[in-house]
């Protein structure tokens, strides 16, 4: 048995707080710019080891899989191990900082998405995938409950939809791009109850326009969820429409795809809507009251976060929002066309390079490229651009095979795809704030080279 109650907790913890007061921090305020981004991030110099046994500066090319830290991000989790305390049961001054520190978090996670904390809420996971699996056990009541999707997405807003509702899936166009007419098709056709779409590709850095897609999902009176993974290290995002039609009602991200691993996330989503459901995640932090024969259910967010909380991931994923807030995403977007520009024509330059998605328009593209090379492996290729100077990019479907095949113009059937000798795939180069022209240089002339054996 089953039953939520509304707990006014948060008044109480200010209220705590006054009295035992909070370690106080005085660290003057550090300005960050992409000029120097390239300094904030560790590991850029590090040398490694070419099949030849001469060494080389590493250069990373997969940061649509995960990006490397920022120092300060580091230093930040280090410092507040300090004031770590368990939260709960705990009544000293610092479970009540830790507590103090969750909820600013939360207030940081709102703000950053620029959400109304009147109408949302934020609660942590540990990821993307883990997200979206508990707001999906949660949304999900019946296996007929329709949820539209698309042909574009990472398997983690696949799957936690396909195996719990009714999914359906707009196509792609031949670029790749989301059909918004397929969209609309769907939505007039069939009783969808939510949409859950990607903001951005992780494998043709194509960004969708959300906010009118939560404008159809809402005139066909479903909810629309939003995978943020993608977006947040490229791109400012705003749970707000022009109108309050175009709101979104839920986005996920993970912080580690933002410069600060530990295994941070988190949800942001309508609290009415969290509110009246239950993901399938049980145990303390959930719970008011637990009797013998029943027992009572904390509101969001504390619904939604069962077990002890990832304090590293937390602290590290406020430090990377500040950070990237700072430095600006209009300088990063910009920086980033850049490097995307010059890697796409110079590919493009390439005899027998066959570059993925539409290679004019690229304002629409967040920092991916996908390309393949006639005649050589994706697996080959990216071992010839690590073996020969010492770049790492992303090879295979990336977790969105549906995605990769179409792009490739190949049917994504079971019997079509039995009896093959290796699983289709492609080379994925992904930008982040702290690669150079330089960078892209030494790619492109090592993709010549490999084209050219
Ligand atoms: C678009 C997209 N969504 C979701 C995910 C899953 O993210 P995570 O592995 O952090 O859960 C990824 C990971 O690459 C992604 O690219």
């Amino acid at each position: 048995m089953k039953r939520i109650v509304c707990v006014i907790a948060i008044g109480c913890l200010m209220l705590c707080l006054t009295e035992c007061g909070t370690p106080a921090s005085s660290k003057p305020e550090k300005e960050y710019s992409m000029e120097t981004m390239r300094e904030e991030v560790y590991g850029v110099d590090s040398l490694v080891k070419l099949a030849d046994g001469t060494e080389v500066t590493a250069i990373c090319f997969d940061n649509a899989a995960t990006t490397p830290a920022f120092k300060d991000v580091n230093e930040e989790v280090v410092e507040k191990l300090d004031t770590y305390a368990y939260v709960g049961q705990g009544k000293g001054q610092k479970s009540a900082a830790v507590t103090e520190f969750y909820e600013e978090a939360r207030q940081t996670v709102l703000d950053f998405v620029h959400a109304d904390p009147e109408l949302y809420t934020a609660f942590f996971c540990s990821n993307t995938t883990d997200g979206l699996n508990k707001l999906s056990s949660a949304l999900v009541t019946d296996e007929n409950d329709m949820v539209l999707s698309s042909r574009m997405e990472h398997y983690a807003n696949d799957l936690p939809w396909r195996n719990r509702g009714n999914t359906i899936y707009a196509e792609v166009d031949e670029n790749g791009r989301l059909r918004l007419d397929e969209m609309e098709r769907l939505l007039d056709k069939y009783p969808v109850k939510y949409v859950s779409i990607t903001a951005a590709s992780n494998v043709t850095g194509y960004v969708n326009d959300v906010h009118t897609l939560a404008r159809m999902a809402h005139e066909h009176d479903a909810l629309i969820i939003v995978d943020g993974a993608q977006i947040v290290p490229h791109r400012a995002f705003s749970m707000m429409g022009n109108t309050p039609e175009e709101n979104i009602d839920f986005f996920v991200f993970s912080s580690h795809k933002m410069y600060a691993p530990y295994g941070g996330g988190a949800v942001v989503g309508l609290k009415s809507e969290l509110d009246s459901h239950i993901p399938e995640f049980y145990g303390a932090g959930i719970v008011q009251e637990v009797y013998d024969e029943e027992e009572t259910y904390l509101s969001a967010p504390s619904l939604y976060e069962a077990g002890s909380l990832n304090y590293s991931g937390i602290v590290a994923m406020v430090k990377a929002i500040e950070i990237l807030e700072k430095t600006g995403y209009d300088s990063i977007q910009e920086h980033e066309q850049i490097l995307l520009r010059k890697a796409i024509d110079g590919l493009l330059a390439i005899d027998g390079v066959t570059v993925y998605g539409d290679t004019e328009n690229i304002s629409d593209k967040i920092g991916i490229i996908t390309f393949n090379i006639d005649g050589v492996n994706y697996t080959d290729v990216a071992s010839g651009l690590a073996d020969t100077a010492g770049i790492d990019v992303g090879k295979g479907t990336f977790g969105a095979q549906p995605y990769v095949f179409r792009l490739l113009g190949l049917p994504n059937t079971v019997e079509e795809e039995e009896g093959s000798a290796s699983t289709p795939g492609m080379v994925r180069v992904s930008l982040g704030v702290y690669n150079t022209e330089e960078e892209i240089d030494v790619l492109l002339s090592t993709v010549r080279g490999i084209a050219e054996q």
